[in-house]
């Protein structure tokens, strides 16, 4: 089945190829390339740095405030976080806050010491306009330059210390949702022209369609036949902050959508994104080994076959580990996949590992790594090899 080694590799998808699967692909083709992704069912390139334009605000101005004496609770926690307004004024925030695109964000959050979450471009991409200080009582995020891009989740994480051993407080975070509306883009740039997401039969999709303001309108659509996908807040549903999520995959939701932002005069469309379904199996594979003979003479021809069966369209990887394989020893294998005889709905998937001329080195454990979606499982056996029996001498 060359089809399944042509949908693509990590993160490299071609355009061609990803054509190729999106049309042909029935079910199971691309689960090769799903399997690689199944962290990160997005498959997305780098986003835009986005540009330096407008002139930054005035530095902050430091101003201390009182430390609260209590540990904070629940309800306290987002008092840790404030926003530092114009002319060093603080403000609390809520669960989201904007700030226009071009002016600059800073954020104090009390703790000594705390660190910082931030979209993760902005990590990737240091600019240099992010600038992280940790105070005596407080950290502080000032974030210059600011366009759309940087929208996003900013999470403030207290540490705790021992010595000089600190662990973030991941349940004592705070976070704060900002966005940078920015008049002239309604959604966070991205440089893909499309994105591919997998509709995974077990798992919620997500379309992020990020906008840059909340105040936004945004409306879903299938590009063929063009149609406005109906979000009904239960089937789909929309938040402004994670976009739109499919909760339960569906076949029929599989193709091209894209979302529609508008904001007074403005209309925008996003990027593309290409959903691929998925047909994902109910549980890992359960292989089982068998060599052609636990104790093989030298010389002699050896396979060792792996086997599993399985839920039909659920594409197994093999993956094999043999004694000369140290010593670069070249095997190789016989992948194979065929339908189960009376079996509804099952197939039988196998890789054969062929030994020519067993030589000594041959001898010790055969393993086999079968892998589905959901997970991967290893068996192993043991070869015995023998001397040849020497000729008689006459
Ligand atoms: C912010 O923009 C101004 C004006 O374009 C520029 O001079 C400055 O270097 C920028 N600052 C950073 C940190 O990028």
């Amino acid at each position: 089945m060359p089809l399944v080694n042509s949908c693509g590799s990590k993160g490299k998808l071609v355009l061609t190829t990803l054509l190729i699967c999106a049309v042909i692909l029935e079910l199971a083709y691309c689960q090769k390339d799903a399997k690689e992704q199944r962290t990160q069912p997005g498959v997305k390139v780098k986003p835009t740095k986005p540009k330096a334009e407008k002139t930054t605000n005035k530095g902050p101005r430091v101003i201390t405030t009182k430390p609260k004496v209590k540990a904070p609770r629940a309800a306290q926690r987002q008092n840790l976080l404030t926003q530092v307004v114009n002319r060093g004024k603080f403000k609390k925030v809520g669960e989201t806050i904007s700030v226009p695109a071009g002016d600059t964000l800073e954020l104090r959050c009390r703790g000594k010491p705390v660190q910082w979450g931030v979209p993760r471009y902005l990590e990737e991409d240091d600019d240099g306009r992010l600038k992280i200080v940790q105070n005596e009582r407080y950290g502080a995020l000032t974030l210059v330059n600011t366009t759309g891009a940087d929208t996003g989740e900013y999470t403030c994480y207290p540490m705790y210390c021992e010595d000089t051993d600190c662990r973030k407080e991941y349940d004592k975070a705070v976070k704060v949702f900002v966005f940078f509306p920015d008049p002239q883009e309604l959604f966070v740039p991205s440089s893909d022209y499309y994105e591919v997401i997998q509709l995974r039969t077990n798992w919620p999709t997500v379309l992020p369609c990020q906008v840059t303001s909340p105040e936004a309108k945004v409306t879903l659509h299938r590009e063929y036949p063009p149609a406005e996908v109906a979000v009904d807040g239960t089937e789909i549903s929309f938040s402004v902050r994670r976009g739109f999520t499919i909760h339960r995959p569906r076949p029929y939701h599989a193709g091209a959508l894209f979302c529609v932002a508008s904001l007074g005069n403005l209309r925008q469309s996003s990027t593309k994104y290409m959903l691929i379904y998925v047909n994902y199996p109910m549980a890992p594979p359960a292989p089982v080994i068998q060599a052609s003979s636990s104790s093989v003479t030298v010389g002699e021809n050896l396979r060792v076959s792996c086997t599993v069966m399985g839920e039909l369209d659920v594409l197994i990887d093999f993956a094999w580990e043999y004694p000369g394989q140290e010593i670069g020893r070249p095997l190789y294998t016989q992948d194979s996949v065929s339908p189960v005889a009376g079996g509804a709905g099952r197939q039988q998937s196998q890789s054969i590992l062929l030994v020519d001329e067993v030589r000594d080195v041959d001898r010790g454990t055969y393993t086999c790594t079968a892998q589905n979606l959901q997970g991967s499982k290893s068996v192993s056996t043991t070869v015995k090899v023998v001397p040849k029996a020497k000729p008689k001498k006459p």
